[in-house]
């Protein structure tokens, strides 16, 4: 009885780590073309080789009842028109390809080579007419202007201090690693639950003064107070919590020996 108890305690360890551990990381295909393929060709192997299953053949999306990421019914939505724009945003910062169609894209490692997804870019883009990938002028912009326009429109989610934050069914990431293109395709874009912004409610040369508040915003000068790794609310209230504690608990000791005499 003891044995049985003991080896079944021992199956159980076994499979809890097991069953915990992440899926393995399901990597890229690369696909070989011979020198001198148009980079659309070699674009459209990639695509079937990493995209199709959840995009559709030409990028027409794969509709199921299965509820996908972002509210979408389906695998993947159709890529017809989105543009190199959305193309470069989404392998860019290794949001794609996804690996599992309910969840919601985040920034990881890019698998793919920089002609790989030059390729991959340009064929989805061929796909239908859609916008190129920008080019944002942030040296252009003014800061003061930036903080006010991501006040307005950006910093709900992602906090005044671009640190990033949680909405309802999302994550809304830090800035941090987004670059000034990235930023300015996102903007327009509107990537998973984040809204998209038209030129005419944030115009080029506002998000030029946006992208210079949040490049700012990485390296703040702090006057004054602690900085709490620029984390927001929720570490500051923490902090006040436990400063909140102590103080309680040290009243209640002088109080309780004041009893006790
Ligand atoms: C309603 C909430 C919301 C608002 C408002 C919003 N965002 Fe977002 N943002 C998100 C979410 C959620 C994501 C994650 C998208 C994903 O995972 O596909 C995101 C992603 C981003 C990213 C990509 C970051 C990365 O490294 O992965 C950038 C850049 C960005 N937002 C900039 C902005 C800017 C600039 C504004 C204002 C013009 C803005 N956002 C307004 C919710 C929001
Ligand atoms: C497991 C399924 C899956 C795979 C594989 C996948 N995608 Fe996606 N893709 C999605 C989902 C779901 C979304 C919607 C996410 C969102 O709303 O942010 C999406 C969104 C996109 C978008 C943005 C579309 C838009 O409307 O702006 C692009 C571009 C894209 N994918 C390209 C690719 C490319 C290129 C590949 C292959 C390298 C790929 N995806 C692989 C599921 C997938």
């Amino acid at each position: 009885m003891r044995r049985a108890l003991l080896l079944l305690a021992v199956a159980v360890l076994l499979l809890v780590p097991c069953a915990h551990a992440e899926p393995p990381s399901p990597g890229v295909t690369h696909v070989s073309v011979p020198p001198g393929t148009p980079l659309v060709e070699w674009g459209a192997q990639l695509f079937g080789g990493n995209c199709v299953t959840c995009h559709g053949p030409a990028g027409r999306g794969v509709f199921s009842p299965v509820q996908g990421a972002g509210g979408t019914t389906g695998l993947g939505p159709s890529l017809q028109g989105v543009g190199a724009q959305a193309a470069d945003f989404y392998l860019r910062t290794g949001y794609m390809p996804l690996a599992d169609p309910r969840k919601q894209p985040r920034r990881s490692r890019v698998l793919f080579s920089q002609r790989e997804l030059e390729a991959l870019t340009s064929y989805v883009a061929s796909l239908g007419q859609g916008p190129a990938v920008p080019t944002p002028h942030p040296e252009r912009g003014n800061l003061a202007a930036g903080l006010k326009q991501f006040t307005e429109h950006c910093a709900g989610c992602h906090q005044v201090a671009a640190a990033g934050g949680y909405v309802t069914n999302a994550v809304a990431p830090a800035l941090d690693q987004a670059t000034p293109v990235q930023i300015a395709e996102a903007a327009r874009i509107g990537p998973y639950l984040m809204p998209r912004f038209s030129e005419r409610q944030i115009s080029n040369a506002q998000l030029d003064s946006i992208i210079r508040y949040v490049t700012y915003a990485r390296h703040p000068d702090d006057r004054g107070g602690w900085a709490l790794g620029h984390l927001g609310p929720v570490p500051e209230g923490l902090v006040t919590w436990f400063i909140g504690i102590a103080a309680i608990v040290a009243t209640c000791v002088v109080i309780g020996r004041r009893l006790r005499a």
